[in-house]
């Protein structure tokens, strides 16, 4: 694959698309039911336009960020995706070692194909996504491995009371290939379990539909490091998420593959934004394909983003190589973007750069 042919996240879906087994790309492509959010997230960032400024002298950009200590080239970080493996032999050490080159963060799936602790050995700057299992001595179990293995912040999903109901993955029977396993729960399935075609589906018989805020509460006062769920759409659970110890907020709709028929995440960043307002960090993903949505996310109020499936269509495309030309091409329409609209800086970038389109 000719990976400089590829510049833009299209270019690298429909590589991947050629190259992905059909059951994996179609599990990766997916929303729930209708995909009326999985469209909505895409199409939300176009309802916002830039408010450009002119001659404010922009030949020194800097697009650098930091994020609860986590240093970033610019505001994108890989977002938590299940099993990399589909995509490119070496999974998620691949992914981790790109997300280093282009320095930024990945936050790693408890849904990996390689194990926390084996990601944690590429020295990657490294968040850790989880699910709060029912049994919460697993889940406990987990949070210390994610601690001793030196990730620095915790990202439950809080949007999967269950796993979405996905047309393409029901008509596929989706299942993982022989030889994948969820890596980091062989413990929790047991190895048959966690090596069988039907992981995902003993997997998510561990979710636990009766989590509250006050199970963030206990996940918080487990370990020191910040925690930040992802999932938040509502200004109020934005603020129980505060109110439960948590450090920030992930606004997201899981990539359109929850709840079927919610906005996308552009429409509801603001309102969340001003319902932490200092109190902590707001993250957002779902639908950033360019950056000048990424340049939009910011001007907010996110402090950065993250990107799910252009990382699987550029793993899939490249490996680790394609998904640092991914990264380092977002990281271009970024600064292309903040030099057109007059921004020199990141920290610069506010609300007076954006407008609602009427
Ligand atoms: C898992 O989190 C999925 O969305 O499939």
């Amino acid at each position: 694959m000719d990976l400089d042919r590829l510049v833009n996240v299209d270019d690298f879906h429909a590589a991947a698309r050629a190259r992905l087994d059909p059951m994996a790309y179609d599990y990766y492509r997916s929303g729930a039911l209708g995909e009326r959010t999985l469209a909505e997230n895409e199409r939300a960032w176009g309802r916002y336009a830039f408010r450009r400024r002119t001659l404010v002298g922009v030949a020194d950009l800097d697009a650098r960020t930091s994020v609860l200590g986590s240093d970033l080239s610019f505001p994108v970080m890989v977002a938590p995706t299940a099993f990399h493996r589909l995509a490119d032999p070496e999974g998620e050490v691949a992914t981790a070692r790109a997300a280093a080159a282009a320095g930024t963060v990945m936050v790693a799936s408890t849904l990996a194909t390689v194990a926390l602790e084996d990601v944690a050995a590429t020295g990657a700057p490294r968040w850790f996504q989880l699910y709060v299992f029912t049994d919460r001595g697993l889940t406990r179990e987990l949070v210390e491995r994610a601690v001793a293995a030196g990730y620095t912040a915790l990202v439950p999903t809080v949007d999967t009371p269950t796993i979405g109901i996905r047309d393409a993955d029901q008509r596929n029977r989706f299942v993982l290939p022989p030889g994948m396993e969820l890596a980091n729960v062989t413990r929790v399935l047991g190895p048959d379990d966690a090596r069988s075609g039907s992981a995902l589906r003993a997997f998510s018989a561990q979710f636990d539909p009766s989590l509250t805020w006050r199970d963030i509460e206990w996940l918080a006062g487990l370990c020191d490091l910040p925690v930040v769920p992802k999932g938040v759409v509502h200004p109020d659970d934005a603020r129980a998420a505060l109110a439960s110890g948590a450090a920030g907020v992930v606004v997201s709709n899981h990539g359109g593959r929850q709840l079927d028929g919610e906005p996308g995440t552009a429409d509801v960043l603001p309102a969340v934004v001003d319902a932490v307002g200092d109190a902590g960090v707001v993250l957002v993903d779902g639908g950033i394909r360019r950056g000048t949505d990424v340049v939009k996310a910011v001007a907010l109020g996110a402090a950065a983003v993250l990107v799910g499936r252009p990382v699987l269509w550029a793993l899939a495309a490249g490996g680790q190589a394609g998904v640092e030309r991914l990264l380092g091409l977002l990281r271009d329409e970024v600064l292309d973007t903040l030099r057109q609209l007059g921004v020199p800086r990141l920290a610069d970038l506010g609300g007076a750069h954006v407008t609602r389109h009427p």
